[in-house]
């Protein structure tokens, strides 16, 4: 890889490819699925939460686009799935730019391979933990323009980036090369004012991912409030995942209970 983190080892579970489980993916190994299910019986709305969470990213980028945005920065971007962040962007206008980064192997080469006849997108196996490598990558600064407004998204993955490696400078940084009417969506895991019952099941998704690569760290409403600072908040605010879009109006009751976190959109101004 380019820089960062380890290759990954594919007899310990890693958090790419546990989400490709959730999603309903292909690309993830039997020590994946073994530990996605001991969470689905532990913490059977995890699964549903990481739905509720790519389906808040597609809105986010459906917003976006919908305010003119064109070009896209996304870290952490995943194993491709259904409805990706440049298929979603393109149905808004063909000619959108995006720069994926993940620095997980089969995410890499799974995008790489989609993307290979698609000029206008890109993956980086790069750790955004280093803005800089990102930022300044040649690929990066050859598709986007940062004179013009981007939408950064951060969704689903400062959950992996522990408090040593300051989460909220990093978003600070990136935000600081954002031009105004750019756009920012993140999500986060939290344990704020939790039910028992969900309360009890988010604690065994914590202790089940001691068993991965990257462990998962929960975080208050008002440290998530803190990375949109010099953002002004899209509505509806930063809420829990099925409350962010009318698109989302449709989910039922239990589905409406998967309350782990929260996701939001901020607009520079
Ligand atoms: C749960 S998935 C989220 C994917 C997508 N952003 C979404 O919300 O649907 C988290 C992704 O972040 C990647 N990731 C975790 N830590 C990272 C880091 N430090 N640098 C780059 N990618 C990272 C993982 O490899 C994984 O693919």
């Amino acid at each position: 890889m380019e820089n960062g983190a380890p290759e990954p080892n594919v007899d310990r579970p890693n958090s790419a490819r546990l989400y490709d489980v959730f999603l309903g993916g292909s690309h993830n190994t039997a020590a994946d699925r073994e530990l996605a299910e001991r969470i689905r019986q532990r913490a059977p709305r995890w699964s549903l939460g990481a739905q509720l969470n790519r389906s808040f990213l597609r809105c986010a980028v459906r917003y976006m686009a919908s305010q003119g945005i064109d070009q896209f920065l996304d870290l952490g971007s995943g194993i491709p799935t259904v409805g990706n962040v440049h298929e979603i962007a393109a149905q808004h206008n063909p000619h959108s730019r995006v720069v994926y980064v993940d620095y997980e192997t089969i995410a890499y080469n799974t995008s790489r391979a989609e993307l290979a006849d698609n000029p206008n997108v890109t993956i980086l196996k790069e750790d955004l933990r280093d803005p800089e490598a990102v930022l300044n990558h040649p690929e990066t600064l050859e598709l986007l323009d940062f004179s013009r407004p981007v939408g950064l998204l951060i969704v689903g993955v400062l959950l992996f980036i522990g408090p040593q490696d300051k989460p909220g400078d990093l978003v600070a940084t990136y935000r600081s090369r954002l031009t105004s009417g750019s756009y920012l969506a993140l999500s986060q895991a939290s344990d704020d004012n939790l039910p028992a019952d969900l309360q009890a099941e988010i604690d065994q998704v914590v202790a089940s991912y001691e068993h991965a690569d990257e462990q998962l760290v929960l975080r208050s409403y008002e440290e998530v409030a803190g990375w949109f600072a010099g953002t002004e908040l899209v509505e509806p605010g930063i809420v829990h995942y099925p409350d962010w879009s009318p698109a989302q109006q449709a989910l039922d009751d239990y589905q409406r209970s998967c309350r782990y976190g929260y996701v939001g959109v901020g607009r520079v101004p």
